[in-house]
């Protein structure tokens, strides 16, 4: 991933960020930092790049034309993401910084003084970004906060082998405490479970003592967890038909726009910020209308589950793009794997996953998932969430796991189909989710008769429901 950072301080960029971790990322190539001298492209023959406002007022604004050409230097006309730094943007948060981890490049824009004449900003500027109710003197401190959030995400950057942007740290739940050597310091023992080797029993007492410290510590998180947890607990009453929102409400991803859940009804409606999905369940029409009415502007993608929502849906511009099955793996046991050698792909691996596997991208035009393009794959394999399948040391197929959560993407070579290779791909996939405490489910073409008899094979249940996928569009 590279990171641009347009700045009048480019030392304070590189001295802050070439050490430590983020300094061996760099070395190792894993990331990428261009630090940008604004003063570079000032026009003014004394290097002046600010001015006195228009209209009166304390201190010197940026001017437009410096940083616009700095800008154009880095893109050469490409679309390319760019944050301004500012105390007037959105909270930065650890969402964010997973949403912003899924780009190849970035832009982050430090300002100076009273601030950036406005016209430039409304010309590049993708992102506003805050990283606290704060005034820092410029944007650089809180660019390279945003940079270290950021880099430690992309795989390779922290050194052990899992992503760290598929671990579900976003439910709302603060660590639990941690102990070293010695087992005994200043006469405060470890606590015995930890040392008990049990890690069933561990991953509780660790739970428990998360719960604790966010109840005491941050009483606001922790309303939010319990509310979560609430939601969750309610809809296992009808958990084959409903995981597609536990799995989003546990991961911490879907957000509750509108619920009765909690007093015992069915209506939901989840938003997933990063995917733009959106997941509804509904009673009934009068339901389904009013959560059809709030669904955000931001939503590209629907999940119904009741036929009715198709047509309340439809009159608000989504219209149907494919029908699934739903099945979900309950067991805890991970499932044996016959074809072994299954590895995370790499950015390598891009052109063959797209070629197979998004329409018109390659020679097979294969059906294509709800909002799987090229940009999707890109971004999936950032993520450390695309496996592929090696038969006799050559890439024989892939499959991997949605941002939402679902496991599918799954493709297997014409000549490798027979030998058990996609079960193989599958099992593996699963066997990752259940490491991560997840609950392996996923959404199959309702034609696709191969998939639902390897779901069958694998011991995955099927929901009752059909599950419609609906895309917003943007013809009239
Ligand atoms: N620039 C100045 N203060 C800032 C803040 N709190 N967050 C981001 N950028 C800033």
């Amino acid at each position: 991933m590279k990171f641009h950072v347009l700045t009048l301080f480019p030392e304070m960029i590189t001295r802050g960020l070439t050490s430590g971790i983020m300094g061996r990322a760099l070395e190792k190539g894993l990331i990428q930092l261009n630090a940008v001298n604004i003063r570079d492209y000032t026009q003014e023959r004394h290097g002046k790049v600010d001015d006195y406002p228009y209209g009166g007022g304390a201190g010197m604004l940026m001017q437009a034309q410096p940083i616009y050409e700095a800008y154009e230097a880095v893109t050469g006309g490409k679309a390319v993401r760019t944050v301004y730094l500012t105390p007037q943007g959105e909270r930065f948060t650890q969402q964010k910084a997973a949403e912003l981890a899924e780009e190849e490049e970035l832009i982050l824009l430090c300002g100076h003084y009273e601030g950036i004449d406005e016209r430039v900003l409304e010309e590049i500027v993708t992102d506003y970004i805050s990283i606290g109710d704060y005034v820092l003197t410029g944007g650089e401190l809180a660019g390279m906060v945003m940079i270290d959030a950021i880099a430690r995400l992309v795989p390779g950057v922290l050194g052990n082998e899992d992503s760290s942007q598929e671990e579900s740290f976003f439910n709302d739940l603060l660590e639990y405490p941690q102990y070293s050597r010695p087992e005994v310091w200043r006469g405060k023992a470890v606590p015995e479970v930890l040392l008990s080797g049990d890690h069933r029993q561990i991953r509780a007492w660790r739970l428990e003592r998360s719960k604790e410290r966010t109840a005491l510590r941050r009483p606001d998180l922790y309303g939010k967890y319990q509310a979560r947890q609430l939601a969750v607990k309610q809809l296992a009453s009808d958990k084959r038909n409903n995981i597609h929102m536990m799995e989003s409400l546990s991961r911490g991803r879907g957000e509750i726009l509108y619920t009765n859940i909690w007093a015992g009804g069915e209506n939901m409606a989840l938003y997933d910020h990063d995917s733009g999905i959106c997941m509804l369940t509904a009673e009934d029409p009068k339901e389904g209308e009013l959560m059809a009415g709030i669904l955000p502007e931001g939503g590209e993608l629907a999940v119904i589950s009741q036929p009715f929502l198709e047509e309340i849906l439809g009159k608000r511009g989504y219209r149907p793009i494919l029908r699934c099955r739903q099945a979900l793996y309950t067991q805890r046991n991970p499932l044996p794997v016959r074809h072994k050698d299954i590895r995370r792909l790499s950015m390598d691996s891009l052109e063959y996953v797209c070629g197979h596997y998004c329409p018109d991208q390659g020679p097979e035009k294969a059906d294509c998932e709800p909002g799987v393009d090229r940009e999707y794959i890109r971004q999936r394999i950032t993520a450390g969430a695309m496996y592929g399948i090696f038969l006799e040391g050559k890439l024989a197929g892939f499959g991997g796991i949605h941002r939402e959560g679902s496991f599918g993407m799954l493709y297997v070579e014409e000549d490798s189909r027979r030998i058990g290779a996609g079960a193989s791909l599958e099992a593996y996939i699963i066997n990752r989710m259940l490491e991560k405490g997840w609950t392996p489910y996923c959404h199959i073409f309702e034609d696709n008769q191969a998939s639902l008899r390897l779901q069958e094979k694998l011991g995955l249940y099927f929901a009752s429901k059909t599950f419609l996928w609906m895309k917003k569009s943007t013809c009239k």
